[in-house]
């Protein structure tokens, strides 16, 4: 069950959000994250060159583990500056983004024209409501803000989408890291655990006493 949420997340921004491809270049923020991990897996997956940031250098081995090209410390490197050295300017067919206020603006100017920005989440708090003139500036860019809910329309989709992660999970193509797991009771400290960015995957709560 570890798989499903963030499985299920990583799952639809890969393969409907943007279905990424042999020519897709991507940047996925919080690499080493829960989400993180698994779309960077997933966009390995696909044939798309990852380029993954982290916090740390423990992260940064955790986000080459998981299939990324090229890793980036971004509290001590100006992600931005990186990513067009290493790809040059206007690059990105897409940046999956879950930081959000720290890294948004950054992100949008690394977008090639009629790139994708995939804002999914805002770790670091929210984004400032955006002129759609940016967009056009940009070079015609799309934005979306995506849910989970809105990508598991029907039994159906949940079946497609749940049916690929396990059968890559059996196949031994994707692999989950279980970063620590807390008994229900303790989910304070557990929350506490995940605001610090200590956690190298996936916080599992467990209802029952069998820790
Ligand atoms: N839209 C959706 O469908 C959907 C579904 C599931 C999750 N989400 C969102 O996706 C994001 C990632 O979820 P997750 O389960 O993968 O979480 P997670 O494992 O806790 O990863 C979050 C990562 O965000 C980074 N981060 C950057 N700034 C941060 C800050 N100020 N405080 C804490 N973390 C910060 C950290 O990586 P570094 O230390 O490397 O920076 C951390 O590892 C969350 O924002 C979540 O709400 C969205």
């Amino acid at each position: 069950m570890a798989l499903a949420l963030q499985g299920l997340t990583a799952h639809y921004l890969a393969t409907s959000t943007v279905p990424l491809g042999a020519t897709s270049r991507a940047l996925v923020h919080a690499a080493a994250g829960g989400v993180g991990q698994l779309l960077t897996q997933i966009a390995r997956q696909r044939g798309a060159e990852v380029f993954a940031t982290v916090s740390t250098e423990e992260k940064a081995a955790v986000a080459f583990q998981a299939g990324a090209h090229h890793v980036i410390l971004y509290t001590q490197t100006d992600f931005a500056t990186e990513v067009e050295r290493l790809a040059g300017s206007r690059a990105l067919d897409v940046v999956y983004d879950s930081v959000g206020k720290d890294t948004f603006e950054k992100g949008l100017a690394l977008l090639r024209p009629r790139g994708t920005m995939v804002l999914f989440g805002q770790s670091s708090g929210p984004v400032a409501p955006v002129d759609p003139q940016v967009l056009s500036r940009g070079g015609s860019l799309f934005l979306t803000r995506p849910t989970l809910a809105d990508y598991l329309r029907g039994p159906g989709e949940f079946r497609q989408r749940f049916n690929d992660l396990v059968t890559w999970w059996t196949q031994g193509n994707l692999k989950v890291n279980v970063a620590r797991k807390f008994p229900l009771t303790e989910a304070g400290v557990a929350q506490s655990f995940l605001e610090s960015r200590g956690a190298l995957g996936k916080i599992v709560l467990i209802a029952d006493k069998s820790l």
